[in-house]
């Protein structure tokens, strides 16, 4: 049995050298010391040892087991250690790489420009009024007073949805002049941004997408004294005290009489550039006084009401504040070009 013993002790102390992980030394651990362990079943067959046997061998049973689970204890440590060297190297972070530099981004200049816009008008008392992009060309053209024929109504212009021609990509932003004065009683004053939809090739200053202002305004004794106050205020808010204004006769069918309004060139103060095409005058917006049919249409008393309306465009306003040449470039969302604002 002394001879089992120790052969057991010299091959469980190599076998436990030699585990390499934590698995394999817990299955040598309920080898030896388990139910069924090598270690427990010769200590149960002490018993059947001779009397004066009994105690030599139990005191070398009994070191031996010590021998070996010294050597488990010692293995687990060792393995601990390597394990968490491991660890460390696999996970070490090196702080001294440069880490991914996080861009934040801005505003597209059309949104700064918008909101100037929606600010100065704000401070005039102005609210902010939406319309559905999908418009019924009665609430486009006709109630504007856009007869059957106009040439906007055309198809080669316009975008329609149906061969009666009664659903419209809005035109221009309008048709929410109707719809505010269907909804609510004077007095009347919004603004309404939004995209408009024409059939127009892209050019360096076309695109069948694009936006507008629409600006109205209706209350007892309104005049076109206050059309172009209210004007001129927005153009020295966006270029500055003492810019010059021009009203030139238009025609519009939904207001009368109308005009459109040209700025002084702040390219060149009036003598002529690029910017201006030599003019001296930088053309702005459309603007007019409502047309009493159109304030007739949305059930409103001509005899005590009378407004205003003007529209512009925001890609131009956009262009014109910024100095920018080509409307693409406000589209094409090309980052060089935007981190310029
Ligand atoms: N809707 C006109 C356009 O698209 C602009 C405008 C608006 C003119 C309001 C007068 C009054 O050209």
């Amino acid at each position: 049995m002394k001879e089992e013993l120790e052969n057991l002790r010299d091959a469980a102390l190599s076998g436990i050298e030699a585990a390499a992980d934590m698995e394999t030394l817990e299955a040598l651990r309920v080898g030896y010391f388990g139910k069924k362990g090598e270690i427990t079943s010769i200590l149960k067959q002490m018993g059947r040892l001779p009397a004066d046997e009994r105690p030599v061998m139990g005191q070398l049973a009994n070191e031996i087991r010590g021998e070996i689970e010294k050597a488990l204890d010692a293995r687990k440590t060792a393995l601990e250690e390597t394990l968490l060297e491991r660890r460390l190297i696999d996970e070490r972070l090196d702080v001294t790489i440069p880490g991914t530099p996080v861009t934040v981004g801005k505003k597209h200049p059309m949104t700064t420009v918008l909101d100037e816009a929606k600010d100065i008008f704000i401070g005039m008392g102005f609210q902010i009024a939406e319309g559905p992009e999908i418009e019924l060309s009665e609430y486009v053209f006709d109630k504007l007073n856009t007869k059957e024929g106009h040439p906007s109504r055309d198809r080669q212009d316009t975008f329609y949805f149906d061969d009666e021609d009664k659903i419209v990509l809005r035109t221009q932003t309008s048709p929410v002049q109707v719809r505010v004065m269907e909804a609510q009683k004077p007095p009347i004053r919004i603004i309404s941004p939004g995209r408009v939809y024409r059939k127009d090739e892209v050019d360096a200053t076309h695109s069948p997408i694009f936006h507008q202002i629409e600006g109205l305004v209706v209350d007892r004794g309104i005049t076109f004294g206050d059309l172009k106050g209210t004007l001129n205020a927005l153009v020295e808010s966006l270029y500055g005290r003492g810019t010059q204004t021009r009203f030139r006769p238009h025609h519009f069918p939904f207001t009368e009489p109308s005009c459109e309004v040209d700025v002084q060139c702040f390219g060149c103060g009036g003598s002529g550039c690029s910017m201006c095409k030599g003019e001296g005058w930088i053309e702005l917006l459309g603007a007019g006084m409502v047309h009493p049919n159109v304030l007739g249409v949305c059930g409103i008393d001509t005899d005590v009401y009378s407004g205003f309306a003007f529209g512009f465009g925001l890609e131009r306003m956009t262009m014109l504040r910024f100095a920018i040449s080509d409307l693409r470039l406000i589209y094409e969302n090309d980052r060089r070009f935007l981190s310029q604002f």
